[in-house]
């Protein structure tokens, strides 16, 4: 046990994957795992351990922002000795040839301040995903219906910005898509050796203005669950 997680030593699998809703953990848990089992609902931030083809895997819910995610990544990390995190879940679209329900593979993640800002004070510490699971969701994304794209995302700390200056500068260079948790876990991932990946589903987009409805989401973020457990598991 520890602060934030319930779950007793050894019901938390090497694998985790990292939605930030638990209520996305419970679907993903009830949809595409063998006998799901709830092992932690402190502060309702769902986690399931099962089966996938065999292969011992725990999804469990991060909250949302890089604050709520790090909390859970470092106490899956340092007490239960997760190895392998993978982030799936939600972005909004930054570029005008990704579109909704689009899936995009996090090659790296940007951000301008992250928990461990703190730690690096002036150095600009590029946060990057692990290479064979980014090689292996790539391989795997290619059997999916989705769109794919892989390349660099924003991590912010803020849901409703008000910097369109910066939103125009990522534009610029590149950046696919922004969501709130990648570039802290692949920072801890980092720092304590570990593998990371983020596998996103677009959910809305910052130039079109258009967004998912909630009920449809569900379905759209299928293909993003099954290309990280088939990269989870991938032979090297
Ligand atoms: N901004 C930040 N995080 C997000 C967004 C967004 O537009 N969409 C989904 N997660």
């Amino acid at each position: 046990m520890t602060v934030h997680i319930g779950a007793k030593d050894g019901d938390i699998a090497e694998t985790v994957l990292m939605p930030g809703d638990p209520y996305r953990a419970r679907w993903a848990a009830e949809t595409f795992l063998d006998d799901a089992q709830l092992v932690n609902e402190v502060r309702g931030m769902l986690g399931f351990t099962g089966t996938w083809k065999g292969n011992r895997v725990t999804i469990q819910g991060s909250g949302m922002g890089m604050p709520s995610l790090s909390i859970y990544a470092n106490e899956l990390i340092s007490t239960y000795g997760a190895q392998t995190l993978i982030r799936i879940g939600s972005c909004g679209g930054m570029q005008p040839h990704v579109g909704i329900r689009d899936v995009i593979i996090a090659m790296t993640a940007s951000t301008i301040t992250s928990p461990s800002s703190g730690i690096f004070k002036e150095f600009n510490f590029a946060p990057s995903a692990d290479y064979a699971l980014l090689e292996a969701a790539v391989k795997a994304a290619k059997g999916k219906g989705s769109t794919t794209h892989v390349g660099g995302i924003y991590s912010s700390d803020v849901f409703y910005a008000e910097r369109p200056d910066l939103d125009e500068q990522m534009v610029r260079h590149g950046i696919l898509g922004v969501e709130m948790e990648a570039a802290e876990l692949y920072t801890l991932a980092a720092r304590h050796n570990r593998r990371a990946l983020a596998v996103l589903t677009v959910s809305d987009h910052l130039q079109t203005g258009e967004a998912l409805p909630s009920e449809d989401r569900e379905r759209s973020f299928g293909d993003m669950v099954e290309i990280a457990l088939e990269a989870a598991f991938a032979s090297p």
